[in-house]
């Protein structure tokens, strides 16, 4: 059903890649603070850009920002490498880019101005491999139980095992164009029911939320490139046996993880990502030891629009 890929490329990892950095003229992006940011592109087979010479502590310059912006939508993930950035500086570059969306469902004990804490600490704050069965270690894409699902996250390496705690990305743009034409022929008009977890944790705010359906193969509002939309919250599609529906899910899934169409980051402490979740999956990889050592990330995640 799926064409195979031509040539098979061997997955990179950003610290192998061999990709010759771009020099974006200071002029057409730092503008009169006299730096200028350094482009490498693509870093993988999933895309993905390596942008160096900028501090996101500081709010970008409207050329700066805008030269991100574009090149997120070329390559659909940035690494940033090397920043030190505090909860509300992360928040401040974060909202840059539009609405920043309030966690934990928007209940007013929960601060809106700062990056949150995703870590794999229990309640007494020791590190635990429970995290390894929920969803952040499934490949998703954030939120898509919302009607209005997150257009962009921001996640941000603060303490790391000594190896491993990876993510790994999967560009669904990509893998959807590979697809052969019978298979976006029956794909197409289809639509996906997500929920959170499928209610599996009641009283969590998300598990409170009524279904939603959102279009299998989705548009980018922005490039009109074409996407999977999938994923773990993807339940069953619209009008469909269940078993049938769960079947071509799980088809389009494995389909769209194979590794040429993947990228696993190996993080640094101080490594900014961004991706797009309209055409990447991603999840966190349970390849440490995550009863002994700590995993801390700051994440923010910025609304987007109505899957069309
Ligand atoms: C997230 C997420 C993965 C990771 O924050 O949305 O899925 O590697 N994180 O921590
Ligand atoms: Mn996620």
């Amino acid at each position: 059903m799926t064409k195979a890929p031509t040539p098979t490329l061997p997955r990179l990892r950003r610290r192998e890649t061999q990709t010759p950095a771009i020099a974006i003229p200071s002029a057409a992006s730092g503008g009169g603070l006299g730096w200028g940011l350094s482009v490498s592109a693509p870093i993988s087979p999933a895309g993905g850009a390596e942008i160096t010479g900028v501090d996101l502590s500081r709010p970008l310059s409207d050329a700066a920002q805008n030269c991100i912006h574009q090149t997120l939508l070329n390559h659909q993930f940035l690494v940033f490498p090397d920043q030190m950035l505090t909860r509300e500086q992360q928040y401040a570059f974060t909202a840059q880019f539009g609405e920043v969306e309030a966690h934990g469902g928007g209940r007013p004990d929960k601060r809106r101005d700062v990056a949150h804490l995703t870590t794999n600490l229990d309640a007494d704050g020791n590190p635990s491999d429970r995290f390894a069965k929920g969803a952040n270690y499934r490949w998703h894409t954030d939120k898509p139980y919302y009607a209005t699902p997150p257009a962009l996250t921001t996640l941000y390496a603060v303490e790391l095992p000594p190896s491993g705690g990876d993510t790994e990305l999967a560009n669904t743009r990509v893998a959807y164009d590979a697809l052969d034409d019978d298979m976006k022929r029956r794909i197409a008009g289809l639509r996906v029911v997500f929920q959170w977890e499928a209610g599996r944790r009641p009283g969590y705010y998300a598990s409170e939320l009524p279904p939603v359906d959102h279009p299998l193969v989705r548009t980018h509002p922005e490039t009109g490139k074409r996407a999977l939309y999938l994923g773990h919250h993807a339940l069953r599609i619209l009008g469909m046996a269940e078993d049938e529906g769960a079947a071509l899910l799980d088809t389009l899934l494995a389909h769209a993880t194979q590794p040429h169409f993947t990228y696993a980051h190996r993080w640094r402490p101080g490594d900014l990502v961004i991706w797009d979740n309209r055409c990447m999956l991603h999840h966190a990889v349970a390849n440490y030891e995550m009863t002994r050592y700590r995993r801390i990330m700051h994440r923010n995640v910025v609304k987007g629009g109505v899957p069309f």
